[in-house]
């Protein structure tokens, strides 16, 4: 199966000049959702993880049927206000502006093996702002996964540089 052909290509969204890539097609193909779970699955299959880590809201799309086929519990990151508990948070640069990540502050063990999950591996901004998150905690992060990586946009490298290997199904 080619993951590509169930990620939809939409110019101009959210804004002119942006090309969205929507996931909603692997949703709707039991296959293709399969194949993207077991395909991360495979490739973290021995990585000794604990907990996955993913962002609201595509994040969980994946980081959720991840955990229950790793058998290992989930952590979830969310925007500002959003979690009922204490929160840990973290402010990240965007291009203008920046960004809040939060997440429960008992939500990571310090003992935890962590496994981080995006649909989309773009700037990288969201992915190390989680990267953040989980160091803060003391907990160890065993790698982070996935669907799709947009190459030119550097997250790879930005990852690389936070000290943590990115592997995406699609690059
Ligand atoms: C998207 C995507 C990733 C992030 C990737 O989420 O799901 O989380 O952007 O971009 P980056 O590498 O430049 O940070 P978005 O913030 O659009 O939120 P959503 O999942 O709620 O739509």
């Amino acid at each position: 199966m080619n993951l590509r052909d169930y990620i939809r290509d939409i110019p101009d969204y959210p804004k002119p000049g942006i090309m969205f890539f929507d996931i909603t097609p692997i949703l709707k193909s039991p296959k293709a959702l399969q194949y993207a779970v077991d395909g991360l699955a495979e490739r973290f299959s021995g990585c000794g993880a604990s907990k996955i880590v993913a962002a609201e809201a595509r994040g969980f799309l994946f980081g959720t049927p991840l955990a229950v086929k790793m058998g290992i519990g989930f952590a979830p990151v969310r925007k500002p206000g959003k979690l009922p508990y204490k929160n840990r948070s973290v402010t990240y640069d965007l291009e203008y502006g920046t960004d809040t990540l939060c997440m429960h502050e008992d939500a990571i063990d310090p003992g935890d093996k962590v496994l981080i999950i995006d649909d989309l591996l773009a700037t990288g901004g969201t992915a190390v702002g989680m990267v953040q998150l989980v160091r803060e905690t003391g907990a160890d992060i065993v790698g982070s996964g996935f669907v799709v990586e947009l190459g030119f946009l550097d997250g790879v490298k930005t990852m690389q540089n936070a000290g943590v290997e990115p592997t995406c199904l699609l690059t």
